[in-house]
């Protein structure tokens, strides 16, 4: 059965309490990470930016904070995390849009930079997802993913896990009043691809000059690539 309506009910149901979360959880660190986003996503001049789950538009709005001039598109199929995004951020001329990853409803070559951030462990096909994002990028156009990655097994590996064990659905009990969606988030954190194996699949999906930095103990990662200048990659 497919993740999806699950992760869209599970979005929907925690909106309201999102943003809090992230800054507890992160112990603030939330918004560094994405302004690394917005940097390797580099300035899109007048062109369009996509941040695909977008959620309650924080990387969207960075982009447009960043590069006044570029065109930015923040999509998301919860409908109920673009109302919090929209609401945030009435003032900055973002265009909010409903879609699904999985099935992009842009034309191909459309995006000088397509970004998201804790999106592929949502999914049930990140290939297919980061083939679907090649598709709309603009040859030599920017693809940033940032995302929760297995926590390395070193000398802090016990604590770690032992945060992402019991502190992470503790928070989420106490702060987001929803236990489940933050143990949610251990398990697809502990089954996602780690940060090496994840620019493997990057590579796999026809993106070149593929690089990562792994942040907050190993625990976070940033990957990004770009789409061959010719449009050429490996597509089925
Ligand atoms: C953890 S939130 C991240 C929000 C935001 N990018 C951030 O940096 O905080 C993940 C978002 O991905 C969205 N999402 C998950 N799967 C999706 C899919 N297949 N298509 C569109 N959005 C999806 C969810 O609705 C949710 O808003």
């Amino acid at each position: 059965m497919s993740k999806g309506p699950g992760v869209q009910k599970m979005f929907d149901a925690i909106a309201g309490s999102y943003d809090l979360m992230n800054r507890v959880m992160t112990l603030g660190q939330d918004q560094r990470w994405r302004r690394l986003v917005v940097q390797r996503a580099q300035d899109p001049g007048t062109g369009w930016a996509l941040d695909l789950a977008t959620g309650t538009g924080d990387i969207a709005a960075l982009m447009r904070e960043t590069y006044p001039r570029c065109r930015v598109i923040g999509a998301d199929f919860s409908q109920n995390m673009l109302k919090e995004a929209g609401r945030r951020f009435a003032a900055l001329h973002i265009c909010w849009q409903a879609c699904d990853a999985n099935c992009l409803p842009y034309a191909e070559n459309s995006f000088e930079s397509v970004s998201f951030g804790y999106l592929l462990r949502n999914v049930d096909d990140a290939p297919a997802v980061l083939k679907e994002v090649r598709r709309v990028l603009k040859p030599g156009g920017r693809v940033v993913c940032l995302d929760t990655t297995p926590p390395r097994k070193n000398l802090l590996y016990p604590f770690v896990r032992f945060y992402f064990r019991f502190g992470i659905p503790f928070l989420g009990r106490f702060v987001a009043r929803d236990e489940a969606a933050y143990a949610y988030l251990t398990g697809s954190t502990m089954n996602f691809y780690d940060a090496e194996a994840l620019a493997a699949v990057f590579v796999e999906a026809g993106f070149e000059d593929v690089g990562y930095e792994r942040l907050m103990l190993g625990t976070i990662g940033v990957h990004w690539g770009r789409k061959k200048k010719d449009g050429s990659g490996k597509l089925p």
